[in-house]
């Protein structure tokens, strides 16, 4: 297991934008640090009962906005896990204290336009389901988020394949380590 308390954090978590790969980084990392791995909106989902679609739908952004922030502060004090956020939990003031106090934090970096192609067939972002183009709805996510993401304490980019982005976060926490 890696020993987080080198780098005197509780755990990591991985940020970015809808499509930038946290998931599936983050459970490949979790494997390689033998840490227990969180998908915030997998946790959403079974505390709800219901897809995150259907939240949106039945109960609007803020009221889903409210469970997430619960969840998240709830899952970022456990101790020895990587998470993967939901990609707008970073504009809560509350959940980017919790993550300061308590995470490394790596920012996964996607060019737009990559996103995109890797979003084309969602049908699970109810934010993207607007009447505006997938484009501009990213675009205006990120104007209103990167400044938080960017404070991560590792960006890395990952608009390649994963293994490479998976290897520089490998590499990185192995300086800390020895
Ligand atoms: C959202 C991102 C989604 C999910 C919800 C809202 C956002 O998570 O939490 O649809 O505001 O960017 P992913 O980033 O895991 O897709």
């Amino acid at each position: 297991m890696f020993d987080l308390s080198e780098i005197k954090k509780r755990n990591i978590c991985i940020m970015g934008l809808m499509g930038s790969g946290k998931s599936m980084i983050g459970k490949d990392l979790s494997k390689y640090l033998n840490l227990k791995f969180y998908d915030t909106d997998k946790e959403i989902e079974r505390k709800t009962k219901k897809n995150i679609n259907t939240i949106f739908e039945e109960h609007g952004e803020s009221y889903f906005r409210d469970i997430e922030e619960k969840v998240c502060i709830e899952i970022l004090t456990n101790e020895n896990c990587v998470i993967s956020l939901g990609g707008g939990s970073i504009i809560s003031r509350n959940i980017r204290k919790v993550i300061k106090n308590n995470s490394y934090s790596i920012y996964l970096q996607v060019k737009l336009n990559n996103l995109q192609n890797r979003l084309k067939f969602s049908r699970k972002r109810p934010l993207l389901n607007k009447n505006l183009s997938k484009k501009e709805i990213l675009e205006n996510l990120l104007k209103d988020r990167q400044k938080y993401y960017e404070k991560a304490d590792l960006i890395i980019d990952n608009d390649r394949d994963r293994f490479q982005a998976l290897e520089r976060i490998k590499s990185q926490l192995n300086t800390y380590a020895n």
